[in-house]
């Protein structure tokens, strides 16, 4: 008997993942992992120690994208609009990139993972830019999972500037007006190359975008939990897949 459970509470996330049927995971799953800071206070401890929590629930979330099948994961990191925080807490986060990378940039080499970043690189660090582009060079030709970190995002921010190199190339004559179509605008943005988020995940409970994605999530199918990000793992994104599976796309059309 205690040998069955154990071999049940051994498998139960790998049974959990087997049942979700393969032929509908979705191909790029965001997630705005949001609630580190209060998943810290709760527990008494200062917010930092919450945000290196969730660089471990960072890492349970790519090992169980890349074993689902899902082809993207855009994790949203840093918003243009967290620089008004206190500056202890800005350092912090700039400094987890690094933190993350030097301990898992082999393993995820190893795992064929390729890693993007989509942000504005204008103003951060330079620790944090040169610790991400050394990930994202020494991964360029992986043809794994690609784990996208938006670091430094902002949606308007990010459509303001496509705005901008679209208007430049229309006065220059370049373009017409005409020529603006919404695939021109995808390819102006920072998710160049990217297809849509299919499932977009925000834990910590708050109902809100924050500036994410707003263009690319016009027909992403939402999912939202309480849980705080240092505490998601596989079983939730298993949760979510499966709601995610037995959701109806219609597109504005009919089913
Ligand atoms: C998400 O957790 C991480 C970032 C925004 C960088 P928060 O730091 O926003 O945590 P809460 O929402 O205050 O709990
Ligand atoms: C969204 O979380 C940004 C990230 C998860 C990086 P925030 O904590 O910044 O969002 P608001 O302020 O609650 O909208
Ligand atoms: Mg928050």
């Amino acid at each position: 008997m205690i040998k069955l459970f154990q071999s049940w509470w051994k498998n139960r996330g790998k049974r959990s993942v087997a049942a979700l049927p393969a032929d509908n995971i979705p191909e790029h799953v965001a997630i705005i992992m949001d609630g580190n800071g209060r998943w810290a206070r709760n527990k008494g401890l200062p917010r930092i120690v919450g945000h290196r929590n969730g660089m471990k629930a960072v890492k349970r979330a790519t090992i169980a994208a890349d074993e689902l099948g899902i082809r993207i994961l855009t994790l949203y990191a840093f918003s243009t609009e967290n620089w008004k925080r206190p500056k202890d807490e800005v350092d912090f986060l700039m400094s987890l990139p690094q933190e993350f990378l030097a301990l898992e940039l082999e393993e995820l080499i190893e795992k064929n993972v390729q890693v993007r970043m989509m942000g504005h690189t204008d103003n951060l660090p330079r620790h944090t830019l040169e610790a991400m582009e050394e990930a994202v060079s020494r991964t360029e030709n992986n043809t794994g999972l690609i784990l996208n970190f938006a670091l430094n995002y902002g949606s308007r921010r990010e459509m303001t500037e496509s705005m901008k190199v679209i208007a430049r190339e229309v006065q220059t004559g370049q373009l017409s007006p005409e020529d603006i179509t919404e695939e021109m605008i995808n390819s102006h943005l920072l998710s160049q190359g990217l297809s849509d988020p299919d499932l977009l995940i925000r834990t910590g409970g708050e109902l809100r975008l924050s500036n994410f994605m707003l263009w690319q999530a016009a027909y992403s199918e939402l999912w939202f939990t309480d849980l705080y990000w240092p505490e998601f793992g596989r079983e939730q994104l298993v949760e979510a897949v499966a709601e995610y599976q037995r959701r109806t796309r219609r597109y504005g059309g009919l089913s």
